[in-house]
């Protein structure tokens, strides 16, 4: 299936991004729980606060882990996506625990198209691979091993840009049919038919 890039799902006059605290995304009206910097409407996504049918483009990028009800999320997201828009779904797979402000569950690439339900699946993959599984895990392996948070911020940083070239070697792993297994994001690209 051919993978996909976002400029193959334009965006439309209202596109909807879910979970952007802290960022500004142009182009989108940027829901979050929390009202902080770069967030138009603070709201649960469980419950949006818009109209049937009004965005053309829906970004859901590391959000589903931390929704109470992933089911309700996605009927939402249905309901508010217009006929033939786009649906950007992005989840962990292998990847440490991270709260935001709870971390509930991972996702398979299968767990993801059943979740979509009667979404048309247009393209699929992993956005980050192996390698990304192997380097993150070793980076939370290395901070278990420190005792002070500031140790753990340092290492953080200098580890963490150590380790960061390896992680080209995910643009030949992921190559392989077998990446999946120890991938790390996979993500969907879903319409809804109009
Ligand atoms: C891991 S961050 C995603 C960050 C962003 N998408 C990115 O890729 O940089 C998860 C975000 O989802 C938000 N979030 C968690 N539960 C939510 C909910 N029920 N409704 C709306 N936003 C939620 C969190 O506040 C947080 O900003």
């Amino acid at each position: 299936m051919n993978p996909g890039e976002p400029k193959d799902f334009p965006l439309g006059r209202w596109n909807l991004y879910l979970g952007g605290a802290g960022r500004r995304v142009p182009g989108y009206v940027n829901l979050d729980l929390f009202a902080v910097p770069g967030v138009d409407i603070a709201a649960d996504a469980e419950r949006l606060p818009f109209p049937d049918a009004i965005f053309q483009r829906v970004e859901c990028d590391a959000v589903l882990e931390h929704v109470r009800d992933p089911v309700q999320v996605m009927c939402e997201i249905r309901r508010v996506l217009a006929p033939g828009g786009y649906v950007h779904l992005v989840t962990p797979f292998c990847h440490p625990f991270h709260e935001y402000p709870k971390d509930y569950r991972r996702f398979t690439l299968d767990g993801l198209k059943e979740l979509a339900g009667p979404l048309e699946t247009v393209a699929e993959g992993w956005r980050t691979g192996p390698t990304a599984t192997v380097l993150v895990f070793t980076l939370e392996y290395v901070k278990l091993l420190l005792p002070f948070r500031g140790w753990r911020m340092i290492a953080h940083g200098v580890l963490g840009w150590l380790l960061f070239p390896f992680r080209y070697l995910d643009l030949f792993l992921l190559r392989s049919p077998q990446a999946g297994r120890i991938g790390n994001h996979c993500y969907l690209w879903v319409r809804k038919n109009p």
